[in-house]
């Protein structure tokens, strides 16, 4: 077992299902923010928000959410330097062999520096003051304002600039991830090859072009304007 995930496949394995994971939580994640959308002043929103940060979910979930993410990273980073050992100075040779490599393939670790990045910034302004410093608003009935704390946050144009940079930073690594970890554990032949592709690549934008038009409706939405 310990030779498995110390082998080249092992560590494909391991980023792979650690990546699955993580597109779950996007799944959820991004069906949540969806509801920023309905035009009730962020009752529903804030009800589900709400819901999510209760104990039995936030300590069930929360930790395991952080260890998908740690393994995710800390394997790229080893996987990316053994690669990048391995190949010395020849980078990718161009030619009908690896023609059909996509640019997001070669550029993995690159888009996933930039999604961690933004993940860096996302999590410190809305996780640490709901999570960490409760400073975020608090509603009359119990329990915080995150509708408004992210209407806030996105009054900002440079802020919802930066969302759309990360969200479709995201949707690019998610067209060469979403498939390559199907293929990785085994769920891929010639046929579905393609197939997972396809499912990948519109996966990958729908998700990276919602979470933008999220962004930019709140922009829209909030009504103070001006950075905060
Ligand atoms: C319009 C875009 C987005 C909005 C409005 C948004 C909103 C939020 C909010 C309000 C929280 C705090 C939840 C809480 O602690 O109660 C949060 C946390 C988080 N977001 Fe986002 N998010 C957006 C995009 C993204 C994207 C693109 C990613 C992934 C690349 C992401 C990953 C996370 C993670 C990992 C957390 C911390 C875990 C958690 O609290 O659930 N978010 N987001």
């Amino acid at each position: 077992m310990g030779t498995f995930f110390g082998s080249s496949i092992g560590k494909k394995f391991v980023m792979s299902i650690s990546g699955l994971f993580l597109v779950v939580f996007l799944i959820v994640h991004l069906a949540i923010n969806l509801l920023l959308l309905v035009p009730d002043g962020g009752e529903t929103f804030n009800a589900a928000a709400n819901f999510m940060a209760l104990p039995a979910i936030k300590f069930g979930l929360q930790p395991v959410l952080a260890l998908g993410f740690i393994v995710h990273i800390i394997y790229a980073a080893i996987i990316t330097l053994q690669n990048n050992k391995a190949r010395g100075s020849a980078k990718y040779a161009s030619g009908n062999k690896t023609k059909d490599v996509m640019w997001a393939s070669k550029n993995m670790f690159v888009l996933g520096a930039t999604v961690f990045a933004f993940l860096a910034v996302h999590i410190y302004q809305f996780f640490v003051p709901l999570q960490i410093t409760h400073s975020a608003p608090e509603l009359a009935s119990g329990g915080h304002d995150t509708y408004t704390l992210v209407a806030n946050a996105l009054t900002c144009i440079p802020t919802v600039v930066f969302y759309v940079i990360g969200s479709l930073g995201l949707a690019l690594h998610l067209t060469h991830g979403f498939w390559s970890a199907f293929q990785t554990v085994g769920a891929s032949n010639n046929i579905w090859r393609k197939r997972w592709t396809v499912i990948g690549t519109v996966f990958a934008w729908v998700v990276g072009l919602a979470f933008s038009a999220i962004a930019i409706a709140m922009y829209f939405i909030g009504s103070c304007g001006g950075c905060n």
